[in-house]
């Protein structure tokens, strides 16, 4: 292992996810997600910065013809654990009124974030709203929004890499995989 990648792998406890489960499973995703809209041209919104990654690879695989746009929103800060407060911090750059969109999440946890999006979206009269997130955390106190599209159940654990984050860490890991725990 070269200097750079010790240091880029530092803090990790284990791989969860590697490589080429990622790929097989998105390519999978993408194939499902792309023909549930053979007869529309729908509205990939990504939510940033975590579904960055996911976004290009999930969107390179549909094989349609397909819109993309972004909304951060922020309920964690630097913090590991949910403030339970979200808001918007970028709003999408277009109107949704009549398209097919589809909310695409890095991770749900608490399911606040989700809900809070779909919420808003609703809000703006789309014609659909569905949502495909990478990962789902095994956690039974998380609030029952609808997901129609899941890449993977994980335990309740941080999870770093593939655009996910620990303060900014990490989001350029190939992989996904357990912070440790300081
Ligand atoms: P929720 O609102 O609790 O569902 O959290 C959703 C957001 O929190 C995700 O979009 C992530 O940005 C962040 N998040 C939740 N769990 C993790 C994790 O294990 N690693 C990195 N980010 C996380
Ligand atoms: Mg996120």
């Amino acid at each position: 292992m070269s200097l750079t990648e010790s240091a880029l792998h530092q803090g990790l406890e284990r791989v969860l996810i590697n490589e080429d489960e990622l790929g097989r499973r998105i390519r999978e995703l993408g194939d499902d997600v792309g023909a549930a809209y053979s007869d529309s041209r729908p509205l990939l919104i990504g939510v940033l910065t975590g579904a960055f990654i996911f976004m290009g690879d999930l969107s390179r695989r549909m094989g349609i013809p397909l819109d993309v746009d972004f909304m951060a929103v922020s309920s964690y800060g630097q913090s590991t654990e949910s403030s339970g407060v979200v808001r918007i911090v970028k709003d999408l750059d277009r109107s949704i009124e009549g398209r097919d969109v589809i909310i695409v999440e890095d991770i749900i946890d608490s399911g606040l974030t989700l809900q809070y999006l779909i919420d808003t979206l609703q809000r703006r009269n789309p014609a659909s709203i569905r949502v495909v997130a990478l990962l789902k955390k095994d956690k039974p106190d998380a609030i029952d929004v609808p997901v129609d599209w899941v890449g993977f159940e994980i335990p309740d654990e941080f999870v770093v890499g593939y655009g996910l984050d620990k303060a900014g860490q990490y989001r350029n890991l190939p992989f996904i995989a357990v912070a440790r725990v300081p």
